[in-house]
Order: C-alpha cells, then structure tokens, then sequence
C-alpha cells in the first residue's frame, strides 16, 4: 500500500517540466497504430494508463519501439490490427476502455476489454448505446459496465448522434468507430469539450468539419502516418499550479505546456480567484498550443465557477477544492456530476478529505460548496484516486500539520515521478512504501 506522507509548509520554486499529456499520448498511440506507415511519438507520457494503451496495441501485432518517452509506431493500416489472443487490460484508464471499444467495434475480430476495480464500476452505456446504434455487438456487464465484449463484423454505420454529456470520451470514441462506418457521422456537443481527436486526426490526414458544437466525418477515412510531439500535461501542470498559488513566496515555471483552449479552464478559474498566472513564449507543437507558465503566490478569493468552464476543466476539480479550501470566502460549484463517476466519486471524495482538515464543505448531487479558512493536518482516503492524492499532497503547503494520503500507487496512472518532482520543487513529501 503506497502512502503519501506530506509534512505542513513549503513553498515552490524553479523551472519545471511535467510528464507528457495523457489524453494525446493514447491518442497517438491509437492512431499511429491504425495509420498507414511509420509515425514517430515524442514526449509520450509514460504513465500506467498510456503504457496499458501501448500494451493494447502490441496485443494487436503492432510494433511498437520505445526508447525513452519517444515511440516507433510501425502502423499497419485500418484493416492492419489483429486479434487479440488475450483480453486487453486497460487498468485504470476510462479513456482507454472507451475509445478503444469504438475502434473495435469496427474490426472484423473479436475482443474483451477488462479493467480494474474502479473502472469495472464506471458506465459505459454513454459509449455502448450510440455504438450499437451504428450496428456494433457488445455485451457488457450488468448495468453496462466493463468487461465489454466486442463482436467485430467491420459493417457499422455512421449515425447523427446528439450527446447527452460533453464528452470528449464518448466524442472521440464515436469518431474513432466513423473510421470504419458508411455514411456521414454527425456529432452534435452539448458543450465544447477536449477536441485533442478532431485535431490529431487531422494530422493523420483525415477531413473533419467543425462549426457550432457539431463534428461531421466522412466515414471510411483512411489515416496516413505522422510524427506527434506531446506537450506537457495541463491537468498535471495544475497541481503545481494551485500549489504554487497557496504556497506562501513561490514562484515557478511550468514549460511547455499544453495550452489547448478546450483544456485551460484551469487557469481562467484560478485567475477569476486572484490567482498571478502568466503566459510566455506560445507556439504550436504540431497541432497543439503550447505556452510556459509562470505562477507566484497571489491570495484567492472564492467564486461561483461558471457551468461554461466545468468540461474546460473536468479533471481539474479535484485541486480546485483544495484552492478554493484555501481561498478567502465561499466557492460554488454546481452543474458537475460527471465528477461523481471518475476515476472515483470525487464531490463526495473530496469533500471528505477536506472535512477531515477542518474545512467546511457541504457536496451536493451536481457539485459542492466550500468555505475557505484553516488547513489542520490528517488521515485521508484517496480511493485510489490519483487526482485525489495529488490534491491532498498540495493541500499540505497549507495545513497546520501532517497530512497523510493512502492509496496512492494509481498517481503512476497519470504522473509517474510527481513525489520526487514535487520534492525537487519544494514540498514536504514522501512516499511510504509499506
Ligand atoms: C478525457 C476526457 C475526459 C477526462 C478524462 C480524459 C479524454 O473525460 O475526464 O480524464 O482523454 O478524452 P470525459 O470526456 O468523459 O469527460
């Protein structure tokens, strides 16, 4: 059982490089393995959740090279994977289980998707039912839940499918199945979310329309291979950023990070808090903005976080509560229950740990409330949440006393290395490996 084990205080300082962003490393794992030729990755996150979709692919008869965080994809085409002799274990990872499972359902072999605990608890209908509207056989488990079955027969057809939830999960799953659909797929957003696909997969030389929250695709589309270079990841960079916000006298640079606008919700909350974070030196990294970060220690102000910015910043509510818990006044949270079925229920996750701090915080089903003031020190549950470790661990720059996390081995999933890193940027953590 790993354990965090945070001492109080604290401040941060330096130049810092976060690991490679992780919805883009399975991506381009994805599509450089279905593309036609050889598509070099830079920058690939190695952690747990993108390693488990590389592992996938090789399962599939792809080769796949990796010499550090650069990958050799030898892709084979669409038509080019094969079956898998074994189930594919996508570990912890909701975004691998689902858009690997719309790019199987248009394979013409059959497939099993496992998970772990939390993910074989995560729904699944949100992919399964428009992809059974397109023709796609799969049996779930009951309540539609992982393990997910797949029939391939290679017949789907593109459908017009009004998402119920902004998900760049299900979106992208959905494109990823148009690649082997007749017809025009049509996905129409309830709100803008990550569009880290429509990008990429114009890179690989498909064409994609996008204009007022709907994507249209040719089905059929054919891919040809590209390099891709990762930037840093945003939802990673947050911890540091929020950490350095209520840190009292630091001051660091967060370099090259992605900056895609369906992605920094992040920075215009903290900034609508009194946060001090700036933008330098932006520029694109294929077809991602990248900007470094500077952020110093600026007193926050709670706010109502506007319904707009909750997808913007989907991943990031975890350490948001921690600002918020450290912020002058009351935060509002609502139009929010998607947190609920993450990697675990983070409103009530969340809540929980702040309250066993001292802090006033009343979840409701769609978000939270949270009254600023004093930090104490004690025991939190993360629940094998990465993001919820991770929060906690910031939130200790800021207690009165020791803060101790269990369950923490998953912050591998998603950011392999942060002990040491946040060590190395000055706060007080370790890792009871016991
Ligand atoms: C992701 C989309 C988000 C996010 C997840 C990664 C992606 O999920 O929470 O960590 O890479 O597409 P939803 O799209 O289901 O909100």
């Amino acid at each position: 059982m790993s354990r965090f084990h945070c001492s109080p205080g604290g401040c941060l300082r330096g130049e810092i490089r976060v690991p490679g962003d992780k919805s883009i490393s399975h991506r381009a794992v994805m599509l450089a393995s279905i593309a036609e030729g050889t598509s070099r990755i830079s920058g690939f996150l190695l952690g747990e959740d993108s390693l488990d979709t590389m592992r996938a692919f090789r399962q599939m008869g792809i080769e796949i090279e990796r010499d550090g965080d650069r990958l050799t994809v030898q892709g084979r085409g669409k038509t080019g994977l094969r079956a898998p002799a074994e189930d594919l274990y996508l570990g912890n990872s909701g975004t691998a289980m689902r858009l690997l499972l719309g790019l199987l359902a248009g394979q013409r072999f059959d497939s099993r998707l496992t998970g772990d605990a939390s993910l074989s608890r995560r729904p699944m209908a949100r992919v399964t039912e428009p992809l059974r509207s397109m023709g796609a056989r799969i049996e779930s488990a009951a309540g539609d839940r992982a393990p997910l079955q797949v029939h391939g027969r290679g017949e789907l057809q593109a459908i017009d499918y009004a998402m119920p939830i902004a998900s760049a999960q299900v979106k992208s799953c959905l494109l990823l199945a148009g690649l082997y659909a007749r017809g025009e797929l049509r996905i129409r957003e309830p709100a803008p979310s990550r569009d880290h696909s429509e990008r990429m997969l114009r890179s690989f030389g498909c064409e994609i329309e996008v204009a007022d929250g709907t994507i249209a695709m040719a089905g059929g589309q054919a891919l040809t291979a590209t390099d891709i270079d990762v930037p840093a990841d945003i939802s990673s960079a947050a911890f540091l950023m929020v950490a350095a916000s209520i840190a009292p006298d630091s001051d660091i640079t967060l370099c090259r990070v992605g900056v895609n606008p369906t992605r920094t919700g992040v920075i215009e909350i903290l900034r609508r808090m009194g946060a001090d974070i700036e933008l330098s030196n932006p520029r694109e990294l294929g077809a991602e903005p990248v900007a470094d970060i500077r952020v110093r220690s600026a007193p926050l102000r709670g706010i109502d976080i506007p319904a707009e910015l909750v997808p913007l910043a989907i991943d990031e509510f975890p350490v948001l509560f921690v600002a918020a818990a450290c912020a002058e006044g009351r935060t509002r949270l609502g139009d929010a229950a998607e947190l609920r079925v993450k990697e675990s229920d983070r409103i009530q996750a969340m809540a929980d740990g702040l309250v066993a701090l001292g802090v006033d915080a009343r979840p409701s089903a769609d978000g939270i409330e949270i009254d600023g003031g004093e930090l104490t020190g004690g025991r939190i549950e993360s629940h094998g949440d990465h993001r919820i470790a991770m929060a906690f661990a910031v939130a200790s720059t800021r207690a009165t006393g020791i803060i101790e996390i269990r369950d923490c081995a998953n912050v591998d999933t998603s950011f392999p290395g942060f002990v040491e890193l946040a060590r190395g940027a000055g706060l007080g953590i370790e890792n009871d490996d016991n």
